[in-house]
């Protein structure tokens, strides 16, 4: 440490009042432009944009998909950081209604055979965008059409499987029978991004485009396959015919062959991983990296970063009473493997490096404010004295056997069951972690015995998933509809032992259990996207977004932005949080989305003139032209047909946002 004196961080905006418009609310002096909204053409083969035209599977797969969560910037030099990169961006899912608008909507969506080009197209909507952005010299943005590095993958697109699962038999399917390649990617939510250039797009509810209408192996089942219908039917679009199609046949995963290789039952074990895509190779392959885990990933976030030591990333299984996990590598660090943007070299041969051999570790967070990463590795030791491998039923080497039953895996080993969570962030420079706990309807008051998910579990031993968990010191209220931003810190003396304490509560401000002392114009209940924003000096603002349901909170404002600088308070002795009502004032609401959408995926250009954010599933937006500056919205008869978009948002006079 220095001895010169830090300036300290402040936020230099009014905290917004809540509003409930179709339009994205900013501070005064901030100005919000939408950016590549769904439909937007990245190339020829796309269609220009006109709300009364049907997609069809062609153009969709040539054009933005729909329904924006995570994102990442990447630089193609770094003198033009700010102003000119491929922006990686999740489509998370659909909205048939909007993707439907010109037929009157889907086309038997809950009922009966769903027609080939719809599902087509629907699959094409989802999965992954990459799209070259610029930033003009009047401070507007548009997308780069036809640039090399656009692309588009979907949940078709052809992908690699790596790590410990693949070339195993769990993962055997007609397509690979040797268990190494996978089609799709789907309901990818929030994102990582790795130290070597590679963005992580992450697999979250893709459970329910599946169905398993027979016996269902007991891990899918826990996940939540469907039993009787996918999300949007696609299985029924193979129809009957005895020969079937496997483009469409694969979502339908009922065993009904005499093994793995007649029939799609492994297909559901090719999902649910952190997925690792080149965004500077446009012929590159996306990779599926097994020895993260599999469960339902909200994100991947890489921890501090340090010459000779593992590369670490922190993820979070988003459903009721399921865990977080940390993943450490076994390589060490070189520095000589960081990005050099725009260069063309094999980043996925760094990507296996230190991504395809590590140890997976789930997290048990205890009430004296300490904790301890659990490892998921077949030799591990149970509470119980048993080998992990031994109390799952598995072979005593099965290293694929834990990863694709990683849940039930860290239920044995005794992690702590959260309140959903969701994103999370570190501090580059104190290895802070913070991630959201969104809310649980699940949790229960004290000393309840807990419910369990799948009793008729087939894996012997295995206690399976919590469907309801008693309150603990990290999830400490029941029927939980705020949700609540935990903090943890890594021992300096043990790789396995952390320290947490809670950052945050959500609330409504007259709500009894308003523990961190929320008032009007910081209230806030279910944060689900989360960014650490660097400022130098060690200080930086946390970004906390929301995907709120709580009418306690909503009846006062839409899904929002709200900023604090960590680094500007601290817990006092009798404080249930970090924030507590003497803090209140500096946790502060910095943009509003417009009705029925979630705000989610952040991030700032380097030299933070502009903070990216995109808008989820709006029910009337964008509408105004002189926000939606690409094209129209509404239709002839003057309704709007929705589009989730990226909003820039920037100061006025082009200074840095939020100081
Ligand atoms: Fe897709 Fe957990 O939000
Ligand atoms: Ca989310
Ligand atoms: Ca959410
Ligand atoms: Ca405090």
């Amino acid at each position: 440490e220095s001895g010169a004196q830090k300036t300290p961080l402040t936020l230099a905006f009014e905290s917004l009042r809540g509003a409930r418009t179709d339009a994205v609310v900013v501070p005064e002096g901030y100005t919000a432009q939408v950016l590549v909204p769904w439909g937007t053409p990245l190339d020829q083969q796309g269609m220009a944009w006109n709300p009364e035209q049907e997609m069809t599977a062609e153009a969709q797969a040539h054009s933005v998909g729909m329904h924006h969560d995570g994102m990442h910037a990447f630089s193609l030099d770094e003198q033009n950081a700010s102003r000119d990169f491929l922006l990686a961006l999740n489509n998370e899912y659909i909205d048939q209604k909007a993707l439907w608008a010109p037929r009157g909507g889907p086309t038997n969506a809950d009922t009966g055979q769903r027609p080939a080009d719809e599902v087509r197209t629907e699959i094409n909507a989802h999965g992954v965008t990459i799209v070259r952005v610029r930033k003009h010299s009047d401070g507007t943005w548009s997308h780069v059409p036809g640039d090399a590095h656009n692309r588009r993958f979907t949940s078709a697109t052809p992908m690699a499987l790596a790590g410990p699962v693949a070339g195993s038999e769990y993962v055997s399917t007609p397509y690979s029978p040797d268990g190494t390649r996978t089609r799709g990617t789907n309901n990818n939510c929030a994102n990582g991004y790795t130290p070597w250039g590679t963005y992580l797009t992450c697999e979250e509810n893709w459970p329910e485009v599946f169905v398993n209408t027979g016996e269902r192996h007991a891990d899918d089942a826990r996940l939540g396959l469907p039993a009787e219908r996918g999300r949007y039917g696609w299985e029924t679009a193979a129809g009957n015919a005895s020969e079937r199609d496997s483009e469409f046949a694969r979502f339908d995963v009922t065993p009904r062959g005499d093994g793995p290789r007649d029939d799609y039952r492994n297909e559901t074990r090719t999902f649910g991983y952190i997925v690792e895509i080149d965004p500077y190779d446009g012929q590159s392959q996306a990779v599926k990296r097994t020895a993260m885990g599999r469960f339902r990933h909200e994100g991947c976030w890489p921890g501090k970063l340090v010459a000779g030591e593992p590369v670490v990333f922190y993820s979070g299984h988003d459903s009721r009473n399921e865990y977080i996990y940390k993943f450490v590598s076994d390589a060490k660090w070189d520095p000589a493997d960081a990005n050099r943007p725009g260069e063309d070299y094999d980043r996925l041969a760094i990507g296996a490096k230190y991504m395809d051999r590590g140890t997976l570790y789930a997290a048990r967070f205890d009430a004296d404010g300490g904790g301890e990463w659990l490892p998921l590795t077949p030799e591990a030791k149970t509470p119980e004295g048993r080998t992990l491998a031994s109390a799952l039923g598995l072979d005593a080497d099965d290293r694929a056997g834990v990863i694709v039953h990683t849940c039930s895996a860290a239920d044995v080993m005794g992690a702590t069951p959260m309140d959903r969570p969701e994103w999370g962030t570190v501090d580059p420079v104190s290895g802070e972690v913070y991630m959201t706990l969104t809310n649980n309807s699940d949790r229960t008051a004290e000393n309840t015995e807990p419910t369990y998910t799948n009793g008729g579990d087939s894996i012997e031993a295995v206690p399976a998933g919590y469907a309801t968990a008693p309150t603990d010191a990290a999830n400490p209220r029941p029927r939980n509809e705020g949700g609540q931003v935990i903090r943890w810190r890594e021992s300096a003396h043990s790789p396995t032992d952390f320290e947490w304490e809670i950052f945050v509560f959500g609330a409504a401000a007259d709500d009894t259990v308003n523990l961190s002392g929320l008032t009007e114009a910081n209230q806030f209940a279910s944060p689900d996207g989360l960014w650490y924003d660097e400022r130098g000096d060690g200080q930086g603002i946390l970004w906390i977004q929301t995907d709120n349901g709580y009418a306690g909170v909503a009846e006062y404002t839409n899904n929002q932005v709200l900023a604090v600088v960590p680094s500007s308070v601290s817990r006092g002795n009798n404080d249930a949080s970090v924030i507590s009502a003497d803090d209140q004032t500096q946790l502060k609401r910095f943009a509003i989305g417009p009705n029925d959408c979630e705000v989610t995926g952040i991030f700032a250009t380097p030299d933070k003139t502009a903070l990216f954010i995109n808008i989820q599933h709006p029910g009337n937006w964008p509408a105004d032209p002189a926000v939606a500056i690409q094209d129209a919205t509404r239709t002839a008869s003057g309704s709007v047909r929705p589009r989730a978009a990226t909003v820039v948002i920037q100061k006025a006079d082009g200074g840095q946002v939020g100081v």
